[in-house]
């Protein structure tokens, strides 16, 4: 093709960020804000905004990794809109990752080589992460809600919540940063840290329990134990811990960081009918966005 579009969407880890790098499972959703990443045909190999060429980004990274796989020597230009605020947690690298590739695969095949794609985004994510479990790109890919352990990968389940509240606390932070953060708790705890570890395994056993009949405040207490856990290893901060407690307090069940902490946002939950009042509470201190959940995944878009 010699021009085409495609977007994908961030994403929200309800439970489990940071663990799944040690290959301990994580619950992941698809949000409904997307990006979109639209290319056509150069005459100058390589990837351009503009006329300034892309190099060491994500985006460029990953196209011409699927140019390389294609056996192409292409040029294109590019141009990137995301609704993903950035560095907040909620995968706007990672979608953009993911839509490049896909863009990328539309015009050197002629349709989406799933496969290709999703090995093509990690590979664009290595330039931002220090060590990327692959749970961003995955849910970007695929969508919906799932399961995702580094070694087995995505599999769909279905999250029995419609929406979540996200806090915006305002401060971005590197997610290579706070991942290294951990890996240096980990060396000096070394016990402490597989006590951590197991623990976290039974407690994602236990939420997909309490999806199942949608018990809401158990779900929320193992938001706050999660938390807990998140805050032991280092990646917790001051901004966060303010938005918990002015969750729980105008009412939320639970509330917790989501990806890589530091700062980025926080999600809560909380009673659908109360939602409305708890946003409005914490919108007189941070920016918050209501998300849908279980958006759909990578798709073509008309150029
Ligand atoms: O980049 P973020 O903030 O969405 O965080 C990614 C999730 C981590 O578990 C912290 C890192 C990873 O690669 O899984």
């Amino acid at each position: 093709m010699k021009k085409a579009a495609t977007s994908a969407p961030g994403k929200v880890i309800l439970f489990g960020e940071h663990f799944v790098v040690y290959d301990k499972p994580a619950i992941v959703s698809a949000i409904h804000l997307r990006a979109r990443v639209e290319a056509w045909i150069h005459d100058h190999p390589g990837v351009w905004v503009g006329n300034r060429r892309l190099l060491n980004h994500p985006a460029s990274r990953a196209m011409e990794y699927v140019f390389e796989k294609t056996g192409n020597t292409l040029g294109v230009r590019l141009k990137i809109s995301s609704g993903i605020p950035s560095s907040v947690g909620l995968g706007s690298s990672a979608s953009i990752s993911i839509a490049s590739a896909g863009t990328a695969s539309l015009i050197t095949l002629g349709r989406i080589d799933k496969e290709l794609v999703r090995i093509a985004a990690i590979e664009g994510e290595k330039i931002v992460h220090f060590n990327p479990s692959g749970i961003d790109t995955s849910i970007a890919l695929y969508g919906g809600g799932g399961l995702y352990t580094r070694s087995r990968g995505f599999t769909p389940i279905v999250i029995p919540l419609k929406k979540i509240l996200i806090i915006d606390t305002g401060k971005t932070r590197r997610t290579g940063e706070m991942v290294k953060r951990v890996r240096e708790f980990m060396e000096k705890n070394k016990e402490r840290f597989n006590d951590i570890l197991s623990r976290e395994e039974e407690l994602i056993g236990e939420v997909i329990d309490a999806f199942r009949g949608l018990d809401l405040e158990r779900l929320g207490r193992l938001m706050l134990e999660n938390q807990n856990l998140l805050r032991e290893v280092g990646v917790s901060s001051l901004e966060i811990e303010e938005a918990v407690k002015l969750a729980l307090n105008a009412g939320a069940y639970g509330a917790k960081l989501t990806g890589a902490g530091g700062g980025g946002c926080v999600i809560c939950l909380a009673e659908e009918d109360k939602i409305q009042e708890i946003s409005k509470i914490i919108s007189r201190r941070f920016k918050v966005y209501l998300a849908g959940l279980s958006a759909e995944g990578l798709r073509e878009e008309e150029i």
